[in-house]
């Protein structure tokens, strides 16, 4: 069974995938993996209540393959009761671990008291953990930013102390405020001192982009999460990996080399939502690949308004020809 203190002690340090809502499907967890197996992957976020009633929605954010575990499932809500139900579905559905969004700034998840609203409600955040961790084996971690409107370590510490007294056994912090949303730059000193002042393992998450950005951020975090930097470009996972290591991983380059990696994951959204959704939604990955060769503006406003696989694998030809 996944348990955070012994990943974290046999991969010195974790390296997470960020959740992503609207990116971090199966499709794009797979992919991750099968550039770095050693990735954890966390779900998009989904809501406990969608969960408890049977959304079709809610369900597929879970749904994953064998290939992105250790995969745990992110959910967020307000009610007890119903993540203590959700982690019972979810240790059904065969996850490896549950999360609790106390992080989400959008508006529409703060205003009913989700996401990062439960940092100024700490007895809830705490019973939410708590009613949650009863009611599975499973490991409980919790992802959260700075805070809410502000920054202030005095609250951070007993906040974060009670969520490992409720039975929390990883946190992953983002270096921004909730009010900060994703201005300014992510700030990591407060994170090492939450770090001190715990025993489960923590990791750190905001901004990093490279080995280098991962090399200077870690200090005594036990892990990294990555999100954004992996947009069209998943191997920056394994360069942060292998760098690590003490080793220089250097990625495909050029178009015609993070082509076949383009194709694949063309094919894994296509199988997993289906071609009409499974387009859709590669339209932003697809754009992200391109860049750094004539013309690509171009092509990126093609590729952005494709409605088949067909159509963009004639654009993406139509590049390796002209190149
Ligand atoms: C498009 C998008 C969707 C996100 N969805 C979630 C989510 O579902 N759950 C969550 O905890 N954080 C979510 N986040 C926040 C990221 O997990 C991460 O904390 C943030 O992007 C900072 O990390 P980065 O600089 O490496 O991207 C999202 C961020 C973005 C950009």
């Amino acid at each position: 069974m996944f348990r955070w203190k012994d990943f974290s002690a046999k991969h010195k340090p974790m390296i997470l995938l960020a959740p992503m809502e609207g990116y971090t499907d199966s499709a794009y967890r797979q992919l991750v993996k099968s550039v770095e197996p050693s990735v954890v992957c966390y779900t998009e976020f989904t809501s406990s209540d969608g969960l408890k009633y049977g959304s079709r929605r809610s369900f597929q954010k879970i749904d994953f393959k064998e290939d992105e575990r250790p995969l745990i499932a992110q959910i967020f809500g307000k009610n007890p009761e119903h993540f203590g139900e959700c982690a019972k579905m979810l240790e059904e559905m065969g996850v490896d671990g549950i999360d609790i969004n106390m992080g989400c700034p959008s508006g529409k998840v703060i205003n009913s008291c989700h996401g990062s609203a439960l940092f100024k409600f700490p007895k809830l955040a705490c019973d939410i953990v708590e009613a949650t961790a009863k009611a599975t084996k499973l490991d409980v971690s919790v992802k959260m930013r700075l805070g809410f409107s502000h920054l202030d370590i005095n609250d951070l510490l007993p906040f974060t102390k009670g969520l490992e007294n409720s039975g929390c056994k990883h946190l992953a912090i983002h270096g921004r405020t909730t009010k900060q949303k994703y201005t300014g730059l992510a700030d990591f000193e407060p994170i090492y001192i939450i770090k001190e002042h715990l025993t489960i393992p923590v990791s750190g998450n905001g901004d990093i982009k490279s080995f280098a950005d991962a090399q200077d951020k870690l200090k005594n975090l036990d892990g990294l999460m990555i999100g954004r930097a992996t947009y069209g470009n998943p191997w920056v996972m394994k360069e942060i990996v292998e760098g690590f290591k003490g080793n220089t991983y250097n990625g495909p380059k050029t178009f015609l080399e993070k082509l076949p990696t383009i194709y694949n994951q063309l094919r894994l959204a296509v199988d997993f939502k289906g071609e009409r959704v499974g387009i859709l939604e590669m339209r932003k990955h697809l754009a992200n690949y391109i860049k750094d060769f004539p013309g690509a503006s171009k092509y990126r406003f093609e590729l952005v308004r494709v409605n088949t696989e067909q159509e963009a694998v004639n654009i993406l030809e139509e590049i390796k020809k002209s190149l």
